[in-house]
C-alpha cells in the first residue's frame, strides 16, 4: 500500500492522518504499528478494511487494489478481514459462543459445527467457561476477549488488531499476544496497532513500523523471521488445534 488519507476539519484546515504511508506486508506477517497517540494507526488499519477511503494512493489486498472499491464489493473483502477494534460492536443480549459463532453462521457453516469451532476459539482467550454467558453479564476485558475470538475463529486472510490488549490485564495480555503470533504463523497476516511498551517488548513480530504525525519513521525489522518455520517443527499452540485453524481463504 501507499497511501494519503486527510481528514476535513470543518474551517481549520484538515488533518493529514496519513502521508504517503508506504508499506508492503506479505502474508504470514505480524507488524506491529507503534506512535505516539494521533499518529495514524487506526486510520492505517481502517483504510485496509475499507472503513476509510484515501485521497491519495492505493491500497492493495490479495493482489486487488481496494482502494476504488466498488460498494457493493466491500462486504466480500471484509469476509477475508477479522478485526479487533476498540468499539467490540458485541451483541450484547446475545450469549459469547453466539457472538463468535456468527461469523461461521453467517457463511453457511452448519450451527453444530460454528458453535465448536467457537468454543474452541473462546477457549484460546480463556473464556470457554463463559460461552453461554450473556455478553452485557461479562467485563470489558471479557468482552474484549470475546472480540478477539470472533475476529479470529474464521481464520481471516488478514488480521487487523487495535489495541487488542487495551483493557487486559498483563498475563492476558501475553495469552493474546501468543495467540496472535500463533495464528499469524499459520498463514495468516496480522498488523496490530498498539501505543502500549509491554506490547512492543514483548509481541514477537516481523517487523515494527512505526509512524508519527502520520509517517512512517522508522521501520525495523522484528525478532521473528517472516517466513514461517517448516509445518512439522511448529508445535500446535494449546486451544488452537484442529477445528478452529481451517486454510485462511483466498481473496474471492
Ligand atoms: N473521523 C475522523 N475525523 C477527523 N479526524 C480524525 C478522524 N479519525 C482520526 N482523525 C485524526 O487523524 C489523526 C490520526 O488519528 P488515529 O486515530 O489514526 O491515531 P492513532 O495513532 O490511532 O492514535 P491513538 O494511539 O490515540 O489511538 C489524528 O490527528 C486524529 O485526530
Ligand atoms: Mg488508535
Amino acid at each position: 500500500m501507499s497511501v494519503t488519507k486527510s481528514f476535513g476539519r470543518g474551517s481549520g484546515g484538515e488533518v493529514l492522518a496519513l502521508q504517503d504511508v508506504d508499506l508492503h506486508v506479505g502474508k504470514g506477517e505480524l507488524v506491529l504499528l507503534t506512535g505516539p497517540s494521533g499518529a495514524g494507526k487506526t486510520t492505517l488499519l481502517r483504510t485496509i478494511f475499507a472503513a476509510e477511503r484515501p485521497e491519495g494512493g492505493e491500497i492493495v489486498v490479495a493482489g486487488r487494489n481496494i482502494s476504488r472499491l466498488r460498494r457493493s464489493s466491500i462486504p466480500f473483502l471484509r469476509r477475508n478481514i477479522g478485526v479487533i477494534f476498540q468499539d467490540f460492536k458485541l451483541l450484547k443480549d446475545r450469549s459469547a459462543i453466539d457472538n463468535v459463532a456468527i461469523t461461521l453462521d453467517i457463511r453457511g457453516i452448519r450451527r453444530k459445527e460454528s458453535h465448536a469451532r467457537a468454543l474452541e476459539a473462546l477457549g484460546a482467550v480463556g473464556l470457554a467457561e463463559a460461552a453461554e454467558k450473556r455478553v452485557s453479564c461479562l467485563s470489558g476485558g471479557e468482552q474484549q476477549r470475546i472480540a478477539i475470538a470472533r475476529a479470529v475463529v474464521g481464520v481471516p486472510a488478514i488480521l487487523l488488531a487495535d489495541e487488542p490488549t487495551g483493557n487486559l490485564d498483563p498475563e492476558l495480555s501475553h495469552d493474546i499476544l501468543d495467540l496472535l503470533d500463533s495464528i499469524s504463523r499459520r498463514g495468516t497476516t496480522v498488523m496490530l496497532a498498539t501505543h502500549d511498551p509491554m506490547v512492543v517488548a514483548n509481541a514477537s513480530c516481523t517487523r515494527l513500523v512505526r509512524l508519527e504525525r502520520g509517517r512512517i519513521v522508522a521501520m525495523e525489522q522484528g525478532v521473528r523471521a517472516p517466513i514461517a518455520p517448516p509445518r512439522l517443527l511448529t508445535p500446535t499452540p494449546q486451544g488452537l488445534d484442529a477445528g478452529v485453524l481451517q486454510p485462511a481463504e483466498a481473496l474471492s
